[in-house]
């Protein structure tokens, strides 16, 4: 079987990760930008004031993309960049370089797939509160509606956020993302219904201005499952699933929480406030939602926890590897002897895609979905100048087979973006852990170098996965 013809291949980046040109041509101050400068807080000291200066070279970006035959390029707006005290002037200089960026794309028939939050707030509105303060929402419902009228014309695939339990919870749980918050589940709970306040109103801003094109949300999809046949462990993996999962998922694609988080949250006294208004414009837009985008890395292997004694965040686990136990101390999260993990210690578990995809269907029926990353980070081995990124090639064709699969039985997909198209900035691991299709060279003036693994994925492209 072949990928059908609508399937998009692609691959992604983020604003942050990839552009540099921290405060150049007028762009605002984020959080992202306050945060990486405190001493601790990320791999080295490392921050995104360069990053791999895709500001400055996105023509040479594009162009090498265009060459490995993407058919999408899944890239970031920088709010500051577009607004940069959060709520108030347009930066006319921000606009032209997201229209140069989209042209330059569309010049090759690069399908652009623009996600409008991948994590970088302006800072004005971090220090009034971020996303515990409702006046975020509507400042992102008036920041998504200039980058409609903008970029829409030519944008016809939006991503409203990216992984909303990432920078909640790392915000306002772990402390390992901006604004450092430790162990504080009402904030965190808070932020989470704003965001999906904030997306509801730009999901209905965006049809009512008729382009024409298609509006969702990704989320992470981190699977939970029981790590035997233990009661208490399939019990511990369910709970892991309503917070993790369906906590997310459930009010974007059926309007409403569920009910089994919600009662548990009045007992603790973490209810969100919320207004009416607020819950009756979620189930109003439920079915406005175009797709869901899932960035799949790996599932979680859970097993119950006995109490939350000795738990204190732990930053060194912070950025994904099993091994913490969840923050209301119900589950914890597991390595097992029999799994493969990466240097990062992230399980490779194509299986685990392929259980967590049914797991949706089972749960949210026909929903139109995009993988929106998925990728392997690694310190690739250079062989006599060969990039030779040969478990990446493994890690993406494993993972692509599951697709393929999926799609045979009757699953939703209908694209694929890599993580990621460039090696870029990790938030919290420097550019040592690499995940691109191109090499950037960070002792040689960022030149940039085609690794194997961009022949091979132009090869999947051009044959449609055929082969797999
Ligand atoms: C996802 C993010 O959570 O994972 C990306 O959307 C991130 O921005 C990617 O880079 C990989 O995470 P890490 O920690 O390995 O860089």
């Amino acid at each position: 079987m072949k990928f059908p013809k609508d399937f998009l291949f692609g691959a992604a980046s983020a604003s942050y990760q990839v552009e540099g040109a921290w405060n150049e041509d007028g762009k605002g101050i984020s959080n992202w930008d306050i945060f990486s400068k405190i001493p601790g807080k990320t791999f080295e000291g490392t921050n995104g004031d360069v990053a791999v200066d895709h500001y400055h070279r996105y023509k040479e970006d594009v162009k090498l993309m265009a060459e490995m035959g993407l058919e999408s390029y899944r890239f970031s707006i920088s709010w500051p960049r577009i607004i940069p005290d959060g709520d108030g002037k347009v930066n006319e200089k921000g606009i032209e370089f997201y229209n140069n960026l989209i042209n330059e794309c569309l010049k090759y028939g690069i399908v652009p797939f623009v996600t409008l939050y991948h994590w970088d707030l302006p800072q004005t509105l971090e220090e009034a509160g971020g996303w515990t303060n409702k006046k975020t929402i509507d400042a992102f419902a008036k920041y998504a509606e200039v980058c409609f009228r903008a970029f829409g014309d030519r944008v016809k695939h939006w991503i409203t956020f990216n992984e909303t339990i990432v920078f909640c919870g790392h915000g306002y749980l772990a402390g390992a993302h901006p604004p450092g918050i430790v162990n504080d589940a009402k904030k965190y709970f808070q932020a989470t219904h704003n965001v999906f306040v904030a997306h509801a109103k730009a999901v209905s801003k965006y049809k009512s201005l008729k382009q024409y094109g298609e509006i969702g949300i990704t989320h992470v999809f981190n699977p939970a499952f029981s790590v035997d046949d233990k009661e208490e462990n399939i019990f511990a993996a369910k709970h892991a699933n309503y917070y993790d999962t369906f906590w997310f998922y459930d009010p974007i694609l059926k309007g409403e929480y569920p009910e089994y988080v919600l009662d548990q949250l009045k007992e603790h006294g973490w209810t969100p406030d919320w207004t009416n208004e607020e819950l009756d414009l979620l189930k109003a837009s439920a079915d406005k939602n175009d797709f869901i985008g899932l960035n799949y890395y790996q599932p979680k292997r859970v097993m119950k926890v006995e109490s939350t004694e000795g738990f204190e965040a732990n930053r060194e686990n912070s950025t994904g590897a099993p091994g913490n136990p969840s923050f209301d101390g119900v589950y914890k999260t597991v390595m097992m002897k029999d799994k493969v993990y990466t240097k990062w210690g992230w399980e490779i578990s194509p299986e685990g895609f392929l259980d967590g995809l049914r797991m949706l269907k089972e749960r949210y029926g026909d929903v139109k979905l995009y993988i929106t990353e998925n990728g392997l980070g690694d310190e690739d081995p250079i062989i006599e100048d060969v990039i030779a990124d040969v478990p990446r090639i493994n890690f993406i064709k494993e993972h692509l087979k599951v697709i393929k699969k999926a799609i045979q039985e009757g699953i939703n997909l209908k694209g694929y973006y890599a993580w990621s198209v460039i090696d870029l900035l990790s938030w919290l691991n420097g550019y040592k852990k690499q995940y691109g299709f191109i090499y950037v060279d960070h002792k040689n003036n960022l030149e940039r170098k085609k690794k194997l693994s961009f022949y091979w994925y132009k090869n999947i492209i051009e044959t449609r996965g055929e082969e797999l």
